[in-house]
């Protein structure tokens, strides 16, 4: 049983890009920390992270055809327009979050729209890297794995 922790376009900057933003930790430390959550409650984790919204896609896909029963997703400025990654997740029957580091909601009127939080479960914005283990928790949850 296996959960994705999904990383679009620019966070594999993490830990250098605009750190009073987006924090000091590296996508790394991230995938570390969401890891290690994920075993001690026997799930498995696959990490990936593109800057190309097609791989975004094409690994939404991957994630259906293997089983995976929930994914943890920053899709970064594709989440304010993106209209194919929004279908690729309509398309798929897994549970998916939307993280942000920051809180979009208070930033630039053109990041304060999400085109994707209408086809996820939920949507975490604002509280910094703990945004992906509060996501992941949620979906062990619901996964029956908390
Ligand atoms: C982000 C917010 C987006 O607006 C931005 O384009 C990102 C990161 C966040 O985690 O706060 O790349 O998704």
């Amino acid at each position: 049983m296996d959960l994705l922790l999904l990383n679009g376009p620019n966070l594999n900057r993490l830990g250098k890009r605009e750190p009073d933003v987006y924090g000091h930790e590296t996508l790394a430390d991230i995938e570390k920390r969401i890891r290690l959550l994920c075993s001690d409650h026997e799930v498995g984790l696959s990490c990936f992270q593109s800057n190309h919204e097609g791989a975004l896609i094409d690994r939404i896909h991957q994630a259906a055809d293997e089983g995976t029963k929930g994914i943890v997703f920053n899709p970064g400025a594709y989440t304010h327009t993106s209209i194919a990654l929004r279908d690729a997740i309509a398309s798929v029957e897994i549970p998916v979050v939307e993280v942000h580091l920051s809180n979009i909601h208070k930033r630039e009127s053109f990041r304060q729209n999400s085109m994707l939080a209408p086809v996820c479960i939920g949507q975490i914005s604002g509280l910094g890297s703990d945004g992906y283990e509060l996501a992941a928790r949620a979906l062990l949850t619901k996964i029956g794995r908390n």
